[in-house]
């Protein structure tokens, strides 16, 4: 019991992680059609210190939006100390208070068409936005944000990500469109793979090289190993988070060019699998009409009017008809008795 609290705590720490506003403005602009008289909802982001808060609040106008709504949780080691003094409360209130804000106007208050303050007080003095304390601790799960969920179009935010099966879960659930930070080997969940097989979620644009940059809390820099921290920035550096998201754009429309031409000596059939073998992603031959195995990068060139996604060959019992019978290692592909790597089941959309 002592272990699950330590990790929970663990994982609770590790899901502290802030995302830079040009990061947010990198992706989001690839969406900006998507936006108008939308309800947004961030439902992991105290407005005090979330960038996708700000950005909507000093987009709010560009994007057309209807409704802000920004929730926080009080697990957060870095919430709410800034919101004690906006309610007036004493020191003898616990630290930590879970808070919603929710936005409808932003006025431009010198008539020049920039809004350039995505302050609370500045946000406030307007009446028909809405600062509260919540009931609850504003967990994303708890009845009264799920309520707020319902009321909203899109859920844009970094959740946290040792909860990430049961963020989608609940989006999906709501069927809510979203736009959303996550880790990139969430791809192969047995809970969301399926997701990107139908076509209900996919990748964004991501992170340039996929080098992802956040701001952590001050206190948490031991937290990282070396080489992850850097102390000249002040950020993190991960190489295993993307966007995810059911919202269309051009990219995922992109054909990927095929240039090699299949050969069975370059192609081999693998062992157990009615499936060849591709190597990287730009060698798919183009002439090929049959089952392909793929490197797990494919998801970010997938366009599902070339391919159709069939299954992961790891935990998918879906792909039972791609089995060769009388094999009995059914998990990766093999190749001439030797063990590969997972791969992505494809086949070329015919034209
Ligand atoms: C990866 S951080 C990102 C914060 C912010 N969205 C951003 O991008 O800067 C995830 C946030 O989710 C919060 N969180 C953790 N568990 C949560 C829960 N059950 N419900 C809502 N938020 C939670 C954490 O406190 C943390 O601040």
């Amino acid at each position: 019991m002592a272990n699950k609290n330590l990790n929970q705590a663990k994982d609770a720490k590790k899901d502290e992680f802030y995302t830079q506003l040009a990061d947010i403005e990198k992706e989001l602009r690839h969406y900006t059609e998507h936006f108008r008289d939308k309800t947004v909802f961030c439902n992991c982001d105290d407005p005090y210190e979330s960038n996708f808060f700000k950005y909507f609040a000093l987009n709010f106008n560009r994007l057309g939006l209807k409704r802000l709504i920004a929730t926080c949780y009080d697990g957060s080691p870095v919430l709410g100390n800034e919101l004690l003094l906006d309610f007036g409360e004493t020191t003898d209130l616990p630290k930590k208070i879970a808070y919603k804000v929710d936005i409808t106007e932003v006025t431009d208050v010198n008539g020049d068409g920039a809004i350039n303050l995505a302050d609370i007080q500045y946000l406030m003095q307007n009446d028909k936005n809405v600062i509260s304390i919540l009931k609850g601790n504003g967990d994303f799960r708890s009845d009264e944000c799920v309520e707020l969920l319902k009321q909203a179009d899109i859920v844009v935010t970094n959740p946290p990500f040792s909860l990430f099966r049961e963020y989608i879960a609940q989006l999906i659930k709501y069927e809510k469109l979203f736009l959303i930070i996550g880790p990139y080997n969430a791809l192969t969940y047995k809970e969301i793979f399926p997701l990107i097989r139908d076509n209900k979620m996919w990748l964004g644009y991501g992170f340039q090289a996929g080098n992802a940059y956040f701001r952590i809390p001050n206190n948490s820099t031991k937290e990282y190993v070396e080489g992850v921290f850097d102390e000249s920035t002040g950020l993190v550096k991960f190489r295993n988070c993307t966007w995810y998201t059911n919202i269309d754009h051009v990219k995922r429309h992109e054909e990927l060019i095929l240039y090699k031409n299949y050969t069975l000596e370059e192609y081999p059939h693998y062992d157990n699998y009615y499936a060849i073998e591709v190597k990287k992603v730009s060698d798919i031959p183009y002439d090929y009409e049959g089952v392909m195995g793929v490197p797990i990068t494919f998801i970010d060139k997938f366009n599902p009017d070339q391919f159709q996604i069939l299954g992961i060959t790891e935990n998918n019992i879906n792909l039972q008809q791609y089995w060769i019978p009388n094999c009995k290692k059914y998990d990766r592909p093999y190749l001439n008795g030797e063990r590969k790597y997972s791969r992505i089941l494809i086949r070329k959309k015919q034209k």
